[in-house]
């Protein structure tokens, strides 16, 4: 379509008052349209009088333990060598540090064939030298890899290089691990074409489904000890993606344990969003019976919540952000096969949001239990309170 056809069709469209059908009038409207809606939902959200008191001093971690529960947050090296204050606050908090990106291939393998622990076990030590527990996060995932992996790998080397690499870094840690996060979002019910929501990564083309188990096995063998876990996201809400993710993470969850392969937990991770309404408490309740009654055990693992269509306002942007924490812990903490929860980061000061799920007004997002100051939120005392009410393991 010329230039000037696009205005006529414009200007006539104005004159019918069909502004919003098209060009710069649609998307102006569709927008008023959408901030009208944000705006009631979140009327509908908050709640200025609920209450987010909590009873003594104690720590994220005391807390959790009190109950038979570990507390935890996905850190980095250089937060925790650089900043001696963040550094303070996650060994008061946290009983388990979770390696946010140290372990994955990317930072391991600088080269087909070399591998560089160095900044995992800068994590593994600092983690013994404050009586932590330390959680391997993640053997095989589709995404963060090196450069090289699409060169190199294929459907003739596959296997070997997927043994190799699990059996080395497994090895490397064993018996300073408490779980292992194996295989990572193996399923993609949004994007996999497959009934079985499986997503075609690099390892599903090449081997087929069954290098799931072969990642299982691979790691078992290389520490008997640790805990094994599948962990997966979009698995929290009533909503058509999230109920078909749950049912294919359910059947591959079943159909692992059938065969036998060396399978203890499933890892929930989730990031949750403060402005999806669609929560349905029974319908995750009973995902969580489900996955409890194969015998395996859960683990909440990369929690936070999404702030990004909430109100500016920081008072009514907490208060929210809290509920949403609460209010899904409560469900969760129900269920005795859960026995940690972490979050993706500790402090706003450094979340992943940042980046992945920036707000449009630009304001800092406020996501983690504490804030950029490490002073803690409401989303802490929240927390805290689904820790305090949750029965004991
Ligand atoms: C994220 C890290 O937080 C980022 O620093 C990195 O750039 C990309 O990965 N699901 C996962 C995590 O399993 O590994 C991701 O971590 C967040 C989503």
């Amino acid at each position: 379509m010329s230039k000037n056809r696009r205005l006529v069709t414009r200007r006539h469209a104005l004159q019918l008052g069909l502004a919003s059908l098209v060009g710069v009038g649609a998307s102006v409207t569709v927008e008023a349209m959408r901030q009208n809606y944000q705006a009631q939902q979140n009327q509908a959200l908050d709640n200025p009088r609920r209450n987010f008191t909590v009873v003594g001093q104690n720590s994220l971690k005391k807390r959790a333990a009190a109950k038979g529960l570990i507390y935890g947050a996905a850190t980095e090296q250089v937060k925790l060598s650089s900043d001696i204050a963040f550094a303070t606050h996650y060994v008061q908090e946290c009983g388990i540090l979770v390696t946010e990106n140290q372990l994955k291939w990317i930072i391991l393998r600088p080269t087909p064939d070399r591998f560089d622990f160095t900044p995992g076990d800068w994590l593994a030590e600092f983690a013994r030298t404050h009586g932590m527990l330390f959680r391997g996060h993640t053997l095989v995932w589709e995404q963060v890899l090196p450069k090289w992996f699409g060169e190199v790998v294929n459907r003739q080397n596959a296997e070997k290089i997927l043994v190799e690499h699990i059996t080395e870094v497994v090895k490397h840690y064993s018996g300073k691990v408490h779980s292992w996060d194996v295989v990572n979002e193996a399923i993609a019910v949004s994007y996999s074409n497959r009934p079985d929501g499986l997503s075609l990564n690099p390892w599903m083309l090449f081997l087929g489904e069954s290098y799931i188990d072969l990642a299982f096995r691979t790691a078992a063998a290389a520490d008997p000890h640790t805990m094994l876990v599948y962990n997966d996201r979009w698995l929290d809400y009533d909503t058509p993606r999230d109920n078909a993710q749950r049912i294919a993470v359910l059947k591959l969850l079943e159909r692992l344990k059938t065969s036998g392969t060396p399978l203890h937990a499933l890892g929930i991770q989730a990031h949750l969003n403060a402005s999806e309404t669609r929560f349905n408490p029974k319908k995750l309740r009973k995902f969580l019976a489900d996955v409890a009654s194969l015998g395996l055990k859960i683990l909440v693992t990369e929690l936070d919540v999404i702030d990004k269509d909430l109100p500016k306002d920081i008072k009514v942007r907490d208060r929210i952000v809290a509920s949403v924490y609460e209010d899904y812990l409560n469900v969760v903490l129900d269920e005795k096969a859960v026995i940690a929860v972490l979050t993706w980061g500790l402090s706003d000061r450094y979340t992943w949001l940042a980046t992945y799920e920036p707000r449009k007004d630009r304001a800092p997002v406020r996501t983690l239990p504490l804030d950029s100051n490490l002073k803690p939120k409401l989303a802490w005392n929240a927390m805290a309170r689904a820790f305090d009410n949750a029965p004991k393991r």
